[in-house]
């Protein structure tokens, strides 16, 4: 046992997890690991599960949602689950016209050009989302000492999906907003902050032990205008979770030269895409924050030796960190073999255990 972590009276152990205890950046058994996207189309169970059953429609039936979030655990020693949802839920959930189309992604069927746009963005309730909250409950119920992240999306990466009307390269109608009407976009950004605060509340209410922010997509913008247009909204969403006591994690794909910024916003856990090496993010990150990554989704489909190598790469600069977090740099690809994730979670707990003693 160990006495650097304190043990309160009913959470079942979970203070003592070392997914959370890394987060804190505390001492740790070995290094946690978790894959972003680690349920979903890579997992036979997952399409068995989901069949005939639309995205969005699996994302409100608390027993799916359980399920499917239950399935990497089953094959996985991650230390980590996350919410089986999808960032447009919560959009959905106040009334937004969209879906999620396979191999596609969301499509927004009025996109948001304009002020009146706007109305429909309406404050979310924890009433428009009774599925996230029996889901959450349920989980935590069955995870015990594991811990749940919940997540939302990052305002700029919804705010593009609202503009464009669906997923984008270049985000040229998202930026022409931005750069011609910045009132317009302010007023955006506030209400998708709004809607993220809100999503992530009723998951931490209901048992969620640690947050992630997808801002997937804000790697797109120059650091300058992330200052003047992104800064400000993914502050406050950052000010207003941390009373909640849990761990914030902030992520987005790119974002080599945004990671001091995306700290600055105020997250615990900075997400670094496997773009730069993690010894190098840490010089471009203020003090007193941990890491999370980083290992190329890509590696994956490399012989094992190959994938062993790379692992132990990230391992050994992700000692230069306070705290370290083992992920993939993006999400799990529905082409990847479940075994190599399996074998690589081991190989991150074996790589990272100190000698016993
Ligand atoms: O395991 C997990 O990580 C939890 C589940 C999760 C989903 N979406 C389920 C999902 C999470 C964390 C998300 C977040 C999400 N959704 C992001 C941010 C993460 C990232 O990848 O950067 C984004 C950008 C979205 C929007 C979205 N939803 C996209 C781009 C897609 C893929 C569309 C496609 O078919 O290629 C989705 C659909 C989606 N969300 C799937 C899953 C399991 C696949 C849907 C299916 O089964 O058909």
């Amino acid at each position: 046992s160990n006495d650097h972590s304190a043990r309160t009276p009913d959470d079942g152990g979970l203070a003592e997890s070392p997914f959370l205890l890394a987060c804190r950046r505390l001492p740790v058994p070995h290094t946690p690991v978790w894959f972003m996207r680690q349920a979903g189309r890579s997992l036979p169970e997952y399409l068995r599960v989901r069949e005939g059953v639309p995205m969005l429609e699996s994302c409100t039936r608390p027993d799916m949602i359980v399920e499917i979030t239950m399935q990497p655990l089953r094959r996985y020693a991650v230390d980590a689950a996350i919410f089986y949802s999808d960032i447009m839920v919560p959009l959905r959930a106040v009334g937004v016209d969209l879906d999620i189309k396979p191999g596609v992604g969301p499509v927004i069927a009025d996109p948001i050009r304009d002020a009146a746009g706007l109305d429909v963005l309406r404050p979310l309730s924890p009433d428009d989302v009774p599925y996230v909250t029996e889901a959450v409950g349920g989980l935590v119920g069955e995870l015990g000492a594991t811990p749940l992240i919940g997540f939302a999306g990052g305002p700029f990466t919804l705010a593009s999906y609202l503009i464009e009307g669906g997923p984008s390269k270049n985000h040229e109608r998202t930026k022409a907003m931005m750069y011609g009407e910045p009132e317009l976009w302010a007023r955006l950004m506030e209400r998708l902050a709004d809607l993220t605060i809100a999503f992530l509340k009723v998951q931490v209410a209901a048992g969620a032990s640690a947050v992630q922010v997808f801002d997937s997509w804000v790697g797109a913008v120059a650091a300058q205008d992330y200052r003047e247009y992104v800064l400000p909204h993914a502050r406050r969403v950052f000010a207003e979770i941390e009373p909640l006591g849990v761990p914030r994690i902030h992520f987005g794909v790119g974002t080599g030269e945004l990671l001091g910024l995306m700290g600055e916003a105020g997250a615990d856990v900075v997400g670094v895409d496997w773009r730069v090496p993690l010894d190098e993010a840490v010089s471009r990150v203020e003090p007193g924050k941990a890491l999370q990554g980083n290992l190329d989704p890509a590696v994956l489909f490399a012989p094992w030796e190959i994938v062993e190598r790379r692992a132990r790469d990230v391992l050994a600069r992700g000692r230069t960190a306070e705290g370290h977090i083992f992920n993939l740099g993006h999400g799990v690809l529905p082409s990847m073999d479940p075994d190599m994730l399996a074998r690589l979670a081991d190989l991150v707990h074996e790589a990272s255990t100190d000698d016993p003693h």
